[in-house]
């Protein structure tokens, strides 16, 4: 039977989202209407849905978003196009380019075509550069989520282990970047493992928290976590619209507390999306 304290997500991104209400609002009191734009390339039924979840959220936010849907014949020129119109756009303070884009397209590229200033992913490169720097700017929304998600469930992370299976850009590598930093929140001493460390159970073993991102379903098992750990689940794989997360549901039994199957990193992720693009906004008006 499971003995572990569940970390939800959802109170997490409640609590953020209703701070991004509050900032929008007070940039709408200031005469500046908060836009974050939605770029969508072909017709993939899920992408489609899932920038239509965003567009409505935003909306209920205060945001307004204009949008592009390139066909799914458009071409990377076409794609840029589309960026640098965004870029030059003052009333534009935040751009969303829905992943995945289709295959023959280069995301990474047109990644780097967007101006930094407007990135709401946290995810180009020059973000990528102030968050190793320590300087402002968007932080990457999965690995922000995960620090916001063990502050507000209170969880210690100062000073104490933090291992992270996974290296990859999206999440293990700037998640072990920002809790490394020197933060209240942050200030861990970090270990990631990866591919080449054939015996990484030996290191999340003796994690005080373990934050699974490689992305391969179950990888994480009882055995590999010290009783009483903190376990975060942040990698998932989906087949089909079936979620198979890293941390295989028995590590409940072993853990102290541990974020739940479905409901977990998600919900903050998103929400990090909206601070990310309310904080572009603020600073673009020069509100901060
Ligand atoms: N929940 C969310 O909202 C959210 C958001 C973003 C991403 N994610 C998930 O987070 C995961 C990571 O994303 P990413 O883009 O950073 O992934 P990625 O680039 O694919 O990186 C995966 C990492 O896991 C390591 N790994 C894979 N198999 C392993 C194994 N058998 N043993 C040890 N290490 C292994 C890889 O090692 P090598 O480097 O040695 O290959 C790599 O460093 C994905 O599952 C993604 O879906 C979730």
């Amino acid at each position: 039977m499971s003995s572990a304290r569940l970390l939800p997500g959802a109170p997490v991104a409640e609590q953020v989202l209703s701070e991004v209400a509050a900032s929008v609002a007070e940039l709408r009191a200031a005469g500046v209407t908060p836009a974050l734009a939605t770029v969508l390339v072909g017709d993939d039924d899920a992408s489609a849905g899932y920038i239509r979840i965003k567009q409505r959220q935003a909306a209920e936010l205060g945001f307004v978003s204009p949008h592009v849907h390139l066909a799914a014949s458009a071409s990377q020129a076409d794609l840029h196009a589309v960026l640098a119109d965004f870029n030059a756009d003052k009333s534009v303070h935040g751009v969303l380019v829905q992943y995945p884009i289709p295959g023959r397209l280069d995301y990474d590229r047109a990644l780097a075509e967007l101006d930094p200033d407007k990135d709401v992913d946290g995810m180009h490169p020059v973000n990528m550069g102030r968050l190793a720097l320590g300087l402002p700017g968007p932080l990457p929304c999965t690995p922000a989520g995960i620090e916001a998600l063990l502050a507000f469930h209170g969880v210690p992370v100062a000073g104490r282990e933090v291992v992270i299976l996974g290296r990859g850009a999206t999440l293990g590598r700037p998640l072990a970047m920002l809790l490394a930093q020197k933060r209240p929140t942050a200030n861990a001493a970090v270990t990631v493992v990866h591919t080449g460390v054939a015996d990484w159970p030996r290191y999340t073993r003796r994690a005080e928290i373990l934050v699974a991102a490689a992305g391969v379903p179950g990888i994480v098992r009882p055995e590999h976590v010290r009783p009483g750990a903190v376990v975060v689940g942040g990698g998932v794989r989906y087949e089909g619209r079936r979620l198979l997360p890293d941390v295989d549901e028995s590590c409940a039994e072993v853990a102290g507390a541990i974020t739940p199957r479905v409901g977990g990193v998600g919900p903050t992720t998103v929400a990090m999306l909206f601070r990310n693009a309310v904080d572009a906004a603020r600073r673009q008006a020069g509100l901060g």
